[in-house]
């Protein structure tokens, strides 16, 4: 059953190759990179087939991110070897690492691309252990549902980015006993703390110039450590806090002797 339902998606892509090739047209082509040519990604170029598919001129996370900026900033990891061995049904590359190709069937055609029949938790527990997700602070919730995080939920009256929308889908409703709210002027009110109301939605290049009149001063953007993020060039949850990992909610890096304020502020 298994091996019909692929070998029928497979002759059907090879037709499209087929029908491609005879007529020139790239985007006449229905199947996903549309408009894309066989040589942007295979060393055979048109004369593509299954024997030579996985002779690619690139690792996957370069040649999709052209197209797919955010899918890797925030993101399950890719192109790394798992030192384990993972099931058949979500193929390594032939280097022996898992890239995109191990989750996507990338001239599929079902949501999201996704091989096989299994999405959100059910996915994931087919290469993790339950216990890998019960240890995490929110046991998983927060990342379960997607490879990477670019959903975006329903907007707020102050500019932020689609991350901190994912994270404040929970938080602004208490979750976990940590309400986090975002008050009218764009300022992070952490309410569970006394710690300072902090702005989120802020554009980071914008503010270093303000700050140069007021006498206040930022680190430049290519000097800060990189797992401080702004998507958009704005402040987030993610300038601070760690978006896809083992350790919900982690701060990006210590903040010991303010360490993580003073990656930003220069004093
Ligand atoms: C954006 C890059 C990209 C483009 C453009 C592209 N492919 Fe692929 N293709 C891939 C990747 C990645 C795989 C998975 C490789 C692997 O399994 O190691 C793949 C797999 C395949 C396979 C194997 C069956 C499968 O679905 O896994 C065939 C056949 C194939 N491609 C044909 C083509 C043809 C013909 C074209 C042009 C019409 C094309 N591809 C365009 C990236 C691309
Ligand atoms: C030439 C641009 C281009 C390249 C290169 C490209 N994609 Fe896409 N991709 C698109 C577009 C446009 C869409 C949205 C329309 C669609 O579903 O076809 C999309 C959609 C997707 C989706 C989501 C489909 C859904 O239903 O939400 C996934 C997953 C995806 N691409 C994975 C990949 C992977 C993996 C690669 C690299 C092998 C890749 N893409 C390379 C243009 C590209
Ligand atoms: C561990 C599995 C996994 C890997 C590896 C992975 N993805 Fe995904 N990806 C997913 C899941 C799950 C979704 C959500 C699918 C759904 O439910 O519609 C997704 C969704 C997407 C989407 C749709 C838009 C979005 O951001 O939600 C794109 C584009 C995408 N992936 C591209 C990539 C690219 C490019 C790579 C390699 C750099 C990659 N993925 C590697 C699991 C993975
Ligand atoms: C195809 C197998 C596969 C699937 C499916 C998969 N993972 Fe993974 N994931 C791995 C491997 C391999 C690692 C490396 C660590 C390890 O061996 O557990 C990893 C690592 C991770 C990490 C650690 C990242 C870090 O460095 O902090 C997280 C978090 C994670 N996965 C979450 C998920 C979630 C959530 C899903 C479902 C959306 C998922 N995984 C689906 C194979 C997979
Ligand atoms: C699906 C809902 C959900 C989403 C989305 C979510 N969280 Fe959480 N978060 C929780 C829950 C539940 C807890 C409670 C943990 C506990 O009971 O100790 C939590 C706890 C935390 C904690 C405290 C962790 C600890 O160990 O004390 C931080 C920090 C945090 N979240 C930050 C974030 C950030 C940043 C984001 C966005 C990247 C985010 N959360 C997205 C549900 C969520
Ligand atoms: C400027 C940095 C910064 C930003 C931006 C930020 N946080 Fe925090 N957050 C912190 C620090 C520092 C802590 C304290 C962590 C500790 O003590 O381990 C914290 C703690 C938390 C906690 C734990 C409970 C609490 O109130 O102490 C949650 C939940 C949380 N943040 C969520 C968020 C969410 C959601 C966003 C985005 C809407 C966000 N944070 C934006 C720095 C930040
Ligand atoms: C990602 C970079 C970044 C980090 C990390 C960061 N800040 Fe900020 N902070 C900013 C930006 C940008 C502003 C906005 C300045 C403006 O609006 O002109 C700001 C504003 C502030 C303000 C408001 C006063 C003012 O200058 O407008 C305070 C107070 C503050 N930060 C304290 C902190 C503390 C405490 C920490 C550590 C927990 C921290 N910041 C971490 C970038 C950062």
């Amino acid at each position: 059953m298994l091996i019909n339902r692929i070998s029928a998606s497979l002759l059907l892509i090879l037709m499209v190759a087929v029908v491609q090739f005879d007529t020139q047209i790239a985007d006449a082509v229905d199947v996903h990179p549309v408009g894309a040519l066989c040589a942007d990604c295979h060393l055979a170029g048109d004369a593509t087939t299954l024997d030579n598919a996985y002779e690619l001129i690139d690792d996957q996370g370069v040649l999709c991110s052209g197209c797919h900026k955010d899918a890797l900033a925030v993101a399950h990891p890719s192109d790394f070897s798992p030192g384990r061995s993972i099931p058949a049904d979500y193929p390594v590359d032939w280097k022996g690492d898992v890239t995109c190709s191990t989750c996507h069937l990338v001239h599929g055609s079902k949501r999201g691309l996704i091989r096989g029949d299994k999405y959100g938790k059910e996915l994931c527990l087919s290469c993790h252990e339950l216990s890998f997700f019960s240890r995490m602070a929110d046991t998983g919730l927060s990342i379960q549902q997607v490879g990477h995080l670019s959903v975006s939920k329903e907007a707020l009256a102050v500019p932020v980015d689609d991350y901190s929308l994912h994270c404040l889908s929970c938080h602004s409703d208490g979750a976990g006993g940590f309400l986090v709210e975002v008050d009218m002027s764009g300022n992070v009110r952490h309410n569970g703390s006394t710690r300072v109301a902090h702005p989120i939605g802020v554009d980071y290049g914008v503010a270093m110039e303000r700050g140069i009149d007021r006498g206040s001063q930022f680190r430049p953007v290519a000097a800060l450590n990189k797992k401080v993020l702004l998507p958009n060039g704005m402040v987030s949850c993610l300038s601070c806090h760690e978006g896809y990992s083992e350790k919900h909610g982690a701060l990006v890096m210590s903040n010991a002797g303010s360490r993580l304020c003073l990656e930003c502020h220069d004093r």
